[in-house]
Parts: structure tokens; C-alpha cells; sequence
């Protein structure tokens, strides 16, 4: 919602070194400084502060970036809160984006707005009612205490109580000023169909504050403190434009550098299991608040660290309504564990039991694939039904087919045999059929893109050389291709395309044409989004100022580097060699190497396949072939395309 404009002045306005200056303690260097990286643990300084530029980088931890950036690192902001932040402390004034949307956009932003002020103070209420008053000192405060929450966690998590009354709440906000009509948005209050009458959703009971990543309170939930069985245990904040439940994990705030850090996340069900995990210390934990995952959760927790444990409790009922999380969790790439709590216990009280390294040890003792862990509840749910232990079996398969990893995939079959007694062979048969008619299907598209490409660079190949070899392997071309299309995406391609449109073409037509390394992977994404968003291309200062960190610092990077060279120059007389004239065929050259190497994974793969029985030898010999003439026919295009120095 902030305006680009304002992003970019924030951005020319800040001093960085002074903003740096602030955390680090930093020496003067000629035009830059430098210090001791506060994001990584060093003896001699390598962090860089470049003035001229406003930017950072670290030569030992590569992290980079413009201000923003530093601040979203340093403080775990959001873009928009860091940049809220610097305009805060330098004085700049923010504009709020204009444009057909823009109106709607604002009016939004200001409901977000008061929604945001209104849950502040009636927490700042529900924990006044728990400390401050009798009510809440005699009947909430040993509720949490028996529990075993001490009275430091009570104030970290800022829990609360409801009073028992149908209105304490209401006319306490009422006083304040706050609108009913905010009041029911925020589903603080309800009001009663048969007369109109209002009343408050929180009553009589303990108060656990949702609040999200970047530590705002988007809503709340109450727990019931006597037996269950009369009013539902847990009485949750509706949907608002701050609180979506399918994207709330509680705890995320709390959690999110313990993730990072450690490099896996715990997700578990409920929110007191979480925060007696984090008061025994494990403070990676966070909870889906009781439902199955969703999309919009691992998303969120992804940002975090690919590896996630999720950690079930010991009831049957819940750990198969939980399967289906756990293959969304595959989906989303995250690398999945499994462990169930013993028959009765949930992390709370099995942590307590246990004490936190017990509870660790008994983690790590346990946890399991997830897939050998689906396959043990699927057949022991199938029992001796043959047609419902097949259908079982074809689930399973179709899983373990989607890894990647051959010997992997081989280990769990292992494993697989005894669970769905089948031989181990039959199951290996089964799998390599599925995965045949997967790559079957790849192959003929590979060989038609091949042939496009082919046909393209011939047009091309008299057209003058270029004078930049490439190293053969992905993660180089992957970077070339991303540093040339933020130096030269604007740039004229034919008469109808820019550099720009030609890449986004050979992303979105070729499934060939795939990143590999997952930061490049999504700095290309980001930019085949700005494609679709803006008409004109944007320069490599525009994007340091990109909210996505992963392009920002890579634009930073890459005008550091140009600043080096320049300043090499400037000084030794060295030459430093332009691209200028030879772009177009340059962006060609870049993709054939990309191809050349797709192929010869290709080739790699269906060597292997010659002396499996699974495969017919005859049609992987011709397949094969036909690539390599492939092979050799991109390699004459390269070298026609180029001339190498
Ligand atoms: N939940 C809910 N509404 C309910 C029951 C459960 O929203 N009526 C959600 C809550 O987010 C809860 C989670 O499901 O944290 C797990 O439920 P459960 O294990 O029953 O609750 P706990 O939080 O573990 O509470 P307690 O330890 O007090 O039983
Ligand atoms: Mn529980």
C-alpha cells in the first residue's frame, strides 16, 4: 500500500551507515565501512557498508541489501513494517499508493487500521480483568497457574480473562468510543436476532491472545476453565480482514527465529501444548490451532525453514484427520517428519511429564517418515480387507513415486514390504510403471522444445559472437540468466519483445526450462510476476527496493559488483568488458547452455535405465540416440552463436 515513490524515497533518504550504525560498530574504510557482521558470528570484519550505493553486504555470510532490508533482518519485520519504521525515525513522509484501486485500497487499510487499534485494547482489557481484578485473581489466575504456566509466561503470551457478565466488555469499549459496528466486525460482541439485544462473545473465560507474525493481535480465543461438556472448550474470533484461520499458525511470532535457527519447525495442534513446549525451552512450536494444515499455513511456515516435525497427539481420531496435512505438506516441498504422542498424552502434558530434554530425546527417538508413518495407519485402518488394503497400497505408491531421490524411494519400499506384506520386487515393478508413464509424457515435450530452440538460434547463428563462456553447471547459468535479465530486461529483443518478454516466454511455454537452485527459482518467479504487473520493465535500482528480500539483495549484489569493477578501473586502468552490441545473441547462448544441460541430465538418467529390466532396452537405446544427436546439435549452435575468448 505504501507508494513506490515513498519506497524509493526512503531508500535515497536514509543513511545507511548511520542506519547500520545504529547495531554494528563501524570503521571507516575510504568511501565505505566496515564492521562485524550481525548476522553471523565473525572475528574479522567483512560486512561492507557502501554509502554511495545505501547498501550492505556481508563477503562472509553473502547477505545484502538496501535499508529495508537490513531492518527487516536485523528486527524480523515485514517490508512494510520496516519501511514504516525507517520513514518513522528519518522523518520521511509516507503516500499511500493512488490508482483506480487506490481509494478502495485506503479505506481498507484504515479498517485493518481500527480493527488493529480495537483488538490492542481489548486485550490491554482482558489482561487488566486477569491481573487487576478479584474475579480474575481468584478464579483465572490459579486456573493458568495449575496448569503449570508460570507468571512470566503469562505476561509473555499476554493471556487474559473474560469476566463473567454479558456486557463488561461491550460498555467498557462503549465508554471508550468505539462504534458498535466495529465492535461487531471485529466479532468482539454479537448481537441477538429475536430483540437486538448485544452481548459479548468473551465471557467466563481464559483469554489466549492470536497474534500474528509480525507480533500484531489479530484475534482472540477463549478457553472454558470448568468441564467441557455444557458450552464448546474453545470459543474463537470470527474471520476478519486481520485474522484468516486457514493462514494462522499460533505462535509464529514467537517461533519464527528458534525455526530458523534451528532449522526445522514443531507443528502441533493445540495452543497449550505450544506454549508449554516454550516455556520448557523449545521455543520452534507453533500450532495449527486444531485442524488439518492448510496451504495458506505451510506457506507461512516455509518462510521459515523447509523441515517441519508435526507432532500428533495420542488419539486416533485426530491423527487421521491430520494425514491430509501432511500431504499438503509434501506438496508444498517441505521435507515432513512424523510423531505421535503415547495413546492419551499431547505434547503439554507429555512434555511435562517428560521435562524438556526427556521430551526432546523422545522426539527424536521417534520420529518417523511421514510416509512409512501413512502407510502403518492406512493398513492398519484397511485390516484384512484386500480391496481396501490395494487401494491403500496405490495411495502409498503414488507418493513414494513422487520422490525424487531413487535410493530413497528404494529404502522406504524396503520398509513398505513388511507393512503391506508384498514383496519388496513387486512393488519396485509397480513403481517404476508409474514413474515410466510420468517421464514418457516429459520426454516427447522435451524433444519438441529442443527442436524449437534449435531452429531459433540457426536464425541467429551469423549474426556476430559474444564474448562470455558460461560455467556448465545449473546454479552459474541460473545466475547468468537472472543478472542479465536485470541488467538488460528492458532492453530490445526483435521488434514486438524486449529481453524481458523473451525469457518470460521461454519460462512459461518449456517445461524444460525450469531453476533449480531455490533462491533463483524464486527471484524468477518475482520477476515473471512484475512481467505481468507493469508495462515498463524495471531497472536494478527499482528492484533493490523489492519487497521480496531474495531479489533485492540480488539486484544489490549485482550493482555492488559493478561498483567494484568501476572502482577497479577507475584506479588500475583495468578494462572492463561491455556487453552492449552482443545482448541478443548472449540470451540465446544462455539458454542453449541451460538446454545442453537439461539433456545431458536426461542422457545421465536413461544411461542408468539401460541396465534395469523395468525398461525396454530397445526404446531407452533409441530415446537415447535421439538425445545425443540432440546433444551434439546444441553444442554446434553454441559454438556458432559464440565466439569464446
Ligand atoms: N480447538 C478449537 N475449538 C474447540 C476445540 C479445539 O478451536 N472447541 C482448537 C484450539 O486451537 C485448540 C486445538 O484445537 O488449541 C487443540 O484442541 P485440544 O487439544 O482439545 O485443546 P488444547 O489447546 O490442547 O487445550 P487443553 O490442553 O486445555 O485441552
Ligand atoms: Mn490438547
Amino acid at each position: 500500500m505504501i507508494h513506490p515513490h515513498s519506497i524509493q524515497q526512503i531508500l535515497d533518504t536514509v543513511p545507511i551507515d548511520d542506519l547500520v550504525g545504529d547495531y554494528v560498530k563501524l570503521k571507516r574504510s575510504g568511501s565505505r565501512f566496515k564492521g562485524n557482521c550481525p548476522f553471523h558470528d565473525e572475528k574479522t570484519p567483512s560486512f561492507v557498508v557502501t554509502p554511495s550505493l545505501n547498501i550492505y553486504k556481508c563477503f562472509g555470510c553473502q547477505k545484502g541489501g538496501n535499508s529495508i532490508q537490513f531492518l527487516m533482518e536485523m528486527e524480523q519485520m515485514t517490508f512494510v513494517e520496516a519501511a514504516r519504521d525507517l520513514a518513522k525515525r528519518y522523518g520521511i513522509t509516507l503516500m499511500e499508493s493512488e490508482g483506480p484501486k487506490g481509494e478502495e485500497a485506503m479505506e481498507q487499510q484504515r479498517q485493518k487500521e481500527s480493527l488493529q487499534a480495537l483488538n490492542e485494547f481489548a486485550l490491554t482489557f482482558f489482561e487488566s480483568q486477569l491481573h487487576n481484578t478479584e474475579e480474575g485473581q481468584t478464579v483465572a489466575l490459579p486456573y493458568f497457574k495449575e496448569r503449570g504456566y508460570t507468571t512470566e509466561t503469562i505476561k509473555e503470551w499476554r493471556l487474559g480473562y473474560s469476566p463473567q457478565s454479558w456486557e463488561a466488555f461491550y460498555n467498557h469499549a462503549k465508554k471508550a468510543g468505539y462504534s458498535d459496528e466495529l465492535l461487531l466486525n471485529a466479532g468482539l460482541i454479537k448481537k441477538r436476532d429475536s430483540d437486538g439485544k448485544i452481548y459479548d462473545l468473551f465471557r467466563n473465560r481464559v483469554i489466549f491472545p492470536l497474534v500474528s507474525v509480525s507480533g500484531r493481535v489479530v484475534g482472540f480465543a477463549g478457553r472454558i476453565m470448568g468441564k467441557v461438556d455444557k458450552a464448546p472448550k474453545y470459543v474463537n474470533s470470527p474471520e476478519t480482514s486481520l485474522y484468516k484461520k486457514s493462514d494462522f499458525l499460533f505462535a509464529t511470532d514467537k517461533a519464527k527465529n528458534a525455526i530458523r535457527a534451528e532449522d526445522y519447525s514443531l507443528l502441533m495442534e493445540g495452543y497449550t501444548d505450544v506454549m508449554t513446549l516454550h516455556q520448557a525451552g523449545i521455543k520452534n512450536a507453533v500450532a495449527s490451532s486444531g485442524t488439518a494444515l492448510t496451504p495458506g499455513q505451510i506457506k507461512l511456515i516455509k518462510r521459515f525453514s523447509e523441515n517441519a516435525t508435526a507432532v500428533y497427539d495420542g488419539d486416533k481420531a485426530g491423527i487421521k484427520a491430520s494425514l491430509r496435512g501432511v500431504d499438503l505438506l509434501l506438496e508444498g516441498g517441505l521435507n515432513v517428519r512424523v510423531v505421535t504422542m503415547p495413546e492419551g498424552e499431547d505434547p503439554d502434558s507429555y512434555c511435562k511429564q517428560l521435562g524438556p530434554e526427556g521430551f526432546k530425546e523422545f522426539l527424536k527417538n521417534n520420529e518417523q517418515n511421514f510416509i512409512v508413518f501413512k502407510a502403518n495407519m492406512l493398513f492398519e485402518e484397511a485390516g484384512s480387507d484386500p480391496i481396501k488394503r490395494s487401494e491403500a497400497l496405490r495411495d502409498i505408491l503414488q507418493s513414494i513415486s513422487l520422490i525424487n531421490d531413487g535410493l530413497k524411494r528404494d529404502a522406504l519400499l524396503q520398509e513398505l514390504e513388511s507393512i503391506s506384506q508384498t514383496e519388496v520386487d513387486l512393488l519396485r515393478t509397480e513403481v517404476s510403471k508409474i514413474l515410466h508413464k510420468k517421464t514418457r509424457t516429459q520426454e516427447r515435450k522435451v524433444l519438441r522444445e529442443v527442436d524449437n530452440l534449435i531452429s531459433d538460434a540457426s536464425k541467429l547463428a551469423n549474426k556476430g559472437s559474444s564474448i562470455v563462456e558460461y560455467a556448465l553447471n545449473d546454479k552459474h547459468q541460473e545466475k547468468a540468466i537472472l543478472e542479465f535479465v536485470l541488467k538488460f530486461g528492458g532492453m530490445e529483443f526483435d521488434e514486438d519483445n524486449r529481453i524481458i518478454d523473451f525469457v518470460v516466454e521461454e519460462f512459461e511455454q518449456d517445461q524444460v526450462i525450469k531453476f533449480k537452485d531455490p533462491t533463483y527459482a524464486k527471484i524468477m518467479d518475482r520477476l515473471m510476476e512484475i512481467h505481468s504487473e507493469r508495462p515498463e520493465w524495471v531497472t536494478i535500482k527499482e528492484l533493490i527496493a523489492d519487497p521480496t528480500v531474495e531479489i533485492s539483495s540480488f539486484a544489490a549484489n549485482i550493482l555492488s559488483e559493478e561498483h567494484e569493477l568501476s572502482k577497479a578501473f577507475e584506479k588500475n586502468m583495468i578494462s572492463v568488458t561491455t556487453r552492449s552490441e552482443n545482448y541478443k545473441n548472449e540470451i540465446y547462448d544462455l539458454f542453449l547452455h541451460l538446454r545442453r544441460t537439461k539433456i545431458e541430465e536426461l542422457i545421465i538418467e536413461h544411461q542408468k535405465m539401460l541396465g534395469d529390466e523395468e525398461y525396454d532396452e530397445t526404446e531407452v537405446l533409441d530415446f537415447l540416440n535421439e538425445l545425443i544427436r540432440k546433444k551434439s546439435e546444441i553444442a554446434s549452435k553454441i559454438g556458432a552463436v559464440v565466439t569464446r575468448i
